[in-house]
């Protein structure tokens, strides 16, 4: 009997050396020192020893319980600490590893270029003014001195959305409704989109942008107009850019202008930029018409005033070098990140 413990003893030692985890633990346990285990059934053959040797057999029993569960307990402890060594490793954050990069977002070259537009003008005292892109007749066409069956609207090829709203093809609209809300000195641009049912090429597209400038006062002369444009121009395309004023005609001003900056790339030589011209032209001007003062509740015998349109896309394509106008629409981000 004492043989078949001993043996017991060493085979259970050796079983545990081999345990990797705790259910191998638990089943050499349950099969060893379970109710139906091996001590277990070595113990219940006591019965058939002679009385004076049970005490002696009784305490070794004991002792290879004993010592059995303590290297159980060890064996437990050692897989417990492996685990939990294994699990910090794995949750171990490497802070010499590169950092993962995160995209960021850029202003849209037409954004840029309107920002800094509007420094310029905020700078010389303009307010920026919104206006809705669905209008109707009356703000787009008839205040603008432009009354119905006016060759003028031939020029526009207008979107209508139904017979009273359509979609504004130009700033100016915003002009009216300022001059209807504020009294003079007014002085505001009007930024925003602008449609007109063009064809797609590369430069003309049916949605695009304008910038809508307005100053009413007493007293305001084409002086003031081209003193405000020249300085525009030159902070926009730089000191040395020369400013050309062409007659022009429009509607709702009298007289009217257009606007021409020298070519910045060839300095007026004529390159692809400017298609050869030397000049490129930026915006139509004029000296508000005095039909459309009056008919916004505007005295034209006590104020004057001018107003501008500027080419957004115009500029923002002229100023960087980009050869295509669908490029401003398509959101392509390998051009787009270009500019960010
Ligand atoms: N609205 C005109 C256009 O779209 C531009 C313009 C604005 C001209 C203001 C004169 C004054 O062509």
């Amino acid at each position: 009997m004492k043989e078949k413990l001993e043996q017991l003893r060493a085979q259970a030692l050796d079983s545990l050396k081999g345990i990797k985890d705790k259910k191998g633990l638990d089943e050499l346990r349950i099969k060893i020192m379970g109710k139906k285990g091996q001590l277990t059934e070595i113990l219940r053959g006591m019965g058939a020893l002679p009385a004076e040797e049970r005490p002696k057999i009784g305490q070794l029993v004991n002792r290879i319980r004993q010592e059995l569960e303590e290297r159980f307990g060890e064996v437990e402890a050692e897989i417990e600490e492996r685990l939990k060594k294994e699990r910090l490793a794995f949750e171990t954050v490497d802070i010499t590893m590169p950092g993962k990069k995160r995209r960021t977002g850029g202003l849209h070259p037409l954004s840029s270029v309107l920002e800094v537009l509007i420094d310029i003008f905020v700078s010389m005292g303009f307010d920026v003014v919104d206006g809705p892109e669905v209008e109707t007749d009356y703000y787009n066409f008839e205040a603008l001195n432009v009354p119905k069956d006016h060759p003028a609207r031939d020029t526009q090829d207008t979107f209508y959305l139904t017979d009273k709203f359509l979609l504004r093809t130009q700033t100016s609209s915003a002009q009216i409704r300022v001059m209807e809300n504020r009294k003079p000195p007014i002085r505001i641009i009007s930024p925003g989109r602008v449609y007109r049912a063009d064809e797609v090429d590369a430069t003309h597209s049916p949605v695009f942008h304008q910038v809508e400038g307005l100053v009413v006062d007493r007293g305001i002369t084409m002086c003031d107009l081209k003193g405000v444009l020249e300085q525009f121009a030159r902070e926009i395309y730089g000191p040395e850019t020369k400013v050309r004023f062409r007659p022009s005609f429009f509607p709702f001003t009298e007289p009217s202008v257009e606007v021409d900056v020298s070519c910045g790339e060839c300095g007026g030589q004529g390159c692809r930029v400017c298609k050869d011209a030397g000049w490129i032209e930026i915006l139509g001007a004029g000296m508000v018409h005095p039909n459309v003062l009056a008919g916004c509740g505007i005295d034209p015998e006590i104020y004057s005033g001018f107003a501008f349109g500027i080419g957004l896309d115009r500029l923002t394509t002229t100023r960087h070098k980009i050869s295509d106008i669908r490029l401003l629409f398509e959101n392509d981000l390998r051009f787009l990140e270009q500019f960010s």
